[in-house]
């Protein structure tokens, strides 16, 4: 607990502020067919963590507007301990994205974890009636901090290119 002044709505705000981790042990409820975690379950907890990253920094609700290049890169199994890490990569005006990166050990041993997934998720603050809201801005405070939000630009420009581009194809009529 810190007994500093929250800062006032709108005020930008760091990255350590709201930058969040959520562990969670991997049971036999957590299995698909093969025996291996369901990758469901890791969304489940992706999306869980990066709604209170979100929340947290723009200071109320937000909604999941989407979630891209979630990779794969490791089963998990169970009796993993897996670690979900997230924080704001970026801010728009109403927007914000966060990323999150999934790490995993075994429960009982103490080898170190590694890396089994990333994602990378669009949330919009909304008001009480669900209407997009303004965030704070977010400041980067490392160099990592900077490049993970410079890398959250060109995926914002491609995101909103895809969108623009399917948009117009679909207004043409030609399929
Ligand atoms: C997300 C939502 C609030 C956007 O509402 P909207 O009326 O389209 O509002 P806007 O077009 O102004 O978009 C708001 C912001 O979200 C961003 N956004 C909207 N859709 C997006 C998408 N598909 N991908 C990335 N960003 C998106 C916009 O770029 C904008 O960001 P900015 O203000 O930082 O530039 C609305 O579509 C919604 O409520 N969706 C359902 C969300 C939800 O319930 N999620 C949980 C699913 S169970």
């Amino acid at each position: 607990m810190n007994d500093q002044a929250p800062p006032a709505a709108g005020e930008a705000k760091p990255t350590s502020a709201s930058r969040t981790t959520l562990s969670h042990i991997m049971t036999a409820n957590d299995a698909n067919l093969l025996g291996t975690v369901h990758g469901g379950v890791i969304m489940k907890l992706v999306d869980d963590v990066a709604g209170a990253v979100a929340g947290r920094h723009s200071g109320g609700p937000a909604v999941t507007a989407s979630m891209d290049e979630m990779v794969f890169l490791e089963p998990v199994r169970i009796g993993d301990l897996v670690h979900v890490l997230a924080q704001v990569n970026w801010t728009g005006r109403t927007s914000m994205e966060v990323g999150v990166r999934v790490m995993a050990e075994r429960w009982n041993e103490s080898t170190p974890a590694k890396q089994v997934a990333s994602a990378y998720l669009v949330f919009a603050a909304v008001d009480d009636l669900g209407r997009p809201r303004p965030v704070p801005q977010v400041v980067p405070e490392t160099e990592r901090d900077e490049r993970r939000s410079q890398e959250a630009r060109i995926r914002r420009t491609h995101r909103l290119a895809r969108r623009r581009a399917i948009k117009d194809l679909r207004e043409r009529g030609d399929g």
